[in-house]
């Protein structure tokens, strides 16, 4: 693990060097400091690197003159007035890439008259982003490649109030805690993460105060649970309904939760509508939605967030077999509305229909939110930069959109309406599980989705199909998996819940 600390801002004398540089060049105090000591050789390497400041960008300097220090890699901010959190986040994350084979290094944030937040801030998220990038999952190679390993073991963070980064960084930590909980969740295969084993996952929140119940198959059955129960029935693997109550908001009026649900498919083969075998094996992922839910509640409760939430996760494994249902099939769900399941591979919504049902009949919840691997559409219209948000309701909107931004886990939202709930009107049951195929299938499985929710109550769902697993390297996250939604909705949380 990266070992991460805080000192006071004078220059080191050895090693690497990581220095703030603003947008033209321009070089912060202790840039100044140490151009001047050199001869000038930070101003002439930039120019000569056609260096120029913008966001995130690096260029590495070697055994500058005049000093011992081995390297001075200089890394833009861009327009320090206009640099936030989630700027120095992706900043701190480039860093760790950039880092290379150095086993230790020393940031230093730099001062500039006029920058957007303070440099106890800017060190902290820093420090975050560089903890995020730092992500591996190497636990089942056996002959480890030098090469791959991530080098950074240690990283000193500099600036004007170390005491004061350090006190910001704390939460930040737990967050980063939660990340990468789900992160791991996420990477594990399907072999050996299952519903049972996810369950236990969750299970050990109760080390950090989190009431955590499991229900089984028999207790799904006997709340009616036909659609969750209809899409496990095809596999081995048994079900599993676990809700994890954290309730930290010790002000006596304010009682009810917010309620996160989430998507555990823990493989989406598709069952006997099965999907096609070249990229199948990616379908492990398909419990993103619930590792976002966990990971979140442990972020919340290992920084004891003052607020009430719990989490409700879905987990199942959608299998062909002699037991499978079969396209055309008519489930009754736990609300008592009827679905004919005609896509056993439109099965996300069916298992969240009975989870959404379960989170608002037990738990009462102010306004209830879903994380899914939803629909593959989502990519199609969002690619992989915004995941999909659709709601009824403008203000959990505004909310979650202001919360995703940032944190650079950005929503998009869709419309929703009576005419693309016809879409899944079914001539012989209360509905379908998806509309003709010929388009908004996003918006087709979302309206699906709040058949499910109680009158007026305040429901928002984020289709995360897109988001869930990086194909490339972005600045704070390595390719795989990203745990998408933590971040969101532990700040979702901070923003609405926590003010004083
Ligand atoms: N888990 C998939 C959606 C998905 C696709 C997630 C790609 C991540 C990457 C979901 O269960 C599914 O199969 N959806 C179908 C719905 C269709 C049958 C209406 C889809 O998107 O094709
Ligand atoms: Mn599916
Ligand atoms: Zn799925």
């Amino acid at each position: 693990m990266l070992k991460i600390s805080f000192a006071p801002d004078s220059l080191p004398t050895q090693n690497t060097l990581v220095l703030t540089v603003a947008s033209k060049g321009a070089l912060g105090e202790q840039g100044k400091k140490l151009d001047k000591k050199t001869g000038g050789v930070l101003s002439r390497a930039m120019k000569a690197g056609a260096f120029d400041g913008a966001k995130e960008k690096i260029l590495s300097v070697l055994c500058p003159a005049k000093t011992n220090l081995s390297k001075v890699l200089l890394v833009g901010i861009g327009d320090p007035a206009e640099a936030d959190a989630p700027l120095f986040a992706c900043i701190g994350g480039a860093i760790f890439a950039a880092l290379g084979k150095d086993a230790q290094a020393t940031v230093l944030i730099d001062k500039f008259a006029d920058l957007g937040i303070t440099e106890a801030e800017a060190t902290a998220h820093t420090a975050f982003g560089a903890r995020l990038r730092s992500y591996g999952f190497d636990k089942y190679h056996t002959k480890q490649n030098a090469e791959d390993k991530p080098h950074l073991k240690s990283l000193a963070l500099a600036c004007k109030d170390p005491a004061a980064a350090k006190t910001l960084f704390a939460p930040l930590d737990k967050v980063a805690d939660g990340i990468m909980f789900a992160r791991d969740l996420v990477s594990e295969p399907a072999n050996v993460l299952y519903p049972e084993t996810l369950a236990q996952h969750a299970f050990a929140l109760t080390a950090l105060g989190v009431k955590v119940d499991i229900l089984d198959e028999d207790q799904m059955k006997k709340l009616g649970m036909g659609a969750l129960l209809g899409v496990a029935q095809g596999s081995v693997n048994p079900p599993r309904l676990v809700s994890m109550q954290w309730m930290g908001d010790k002000n006596p009026k304010n009682k009810a939760p917010v309620a996160f649900v989430g998507k555990g498919v823990t493989f989406d083969s598709g069952g006997i509508s099965l999907k096609p075998g070249s990229g199948m094996e990616k379908m492990k992922y398909d419990m993103a939605g619930a590792a976002a839910v966990i990971g979140a509640i442990k972020a919340l409760a290992s920084r004891k967030a003052k607020a009430n939430v719990v989490g409700v996760v879905a987990l199942v494994e959608n299998m062909p077999s002699g037991m499978a249902q079969r396209p055309g099939d008519v489930v009754v769900s736990a609300s008592k509305q009827t679905i004919e399941v005609v896509n056993t591979d439109a099965e996300g919504r069916l298992v969240l229909a009975d989870a959404l049902w379960y989170a608002q009949e037990t738990f009462n919840p102010s306004c209830v939110i879903d994380l899914a691997t939803l629909t593959g559409a989502i990519s199609v219209a969002l690619g992989h930069e915004y995941a999909g948000l659709f709601s009824n309701n403008d203000t959990l909107c505004d909310q979650l959109s202001k919360a995703g931004k940032n944190v650079s886990e950005p929503l998009w939202r869709f419309p929703m309406g009576e005419a693309y709930d016809k879409m899944i009107d079914s001539p012989i049951a209360d509905m379908k599980n998806m509309g003709d195929g010929r388009g908004a299938g996003s918006i087709a499985a979302a309206q699906f989705l709040q058949r499910f929710v109680k009158k007026n109550a305040p429901w928002a769902h984020i289709d995360i199909a897109g988001m869930a697993w990086l194909d490339k390297d972005v600045s704070y996250c390595p390719k795989g998996a990203s745990a998408f939604g933590v971040r969101l909705l532990d700040r979702f949380i901070s923003d609405n819940y926590e003010a004083e």
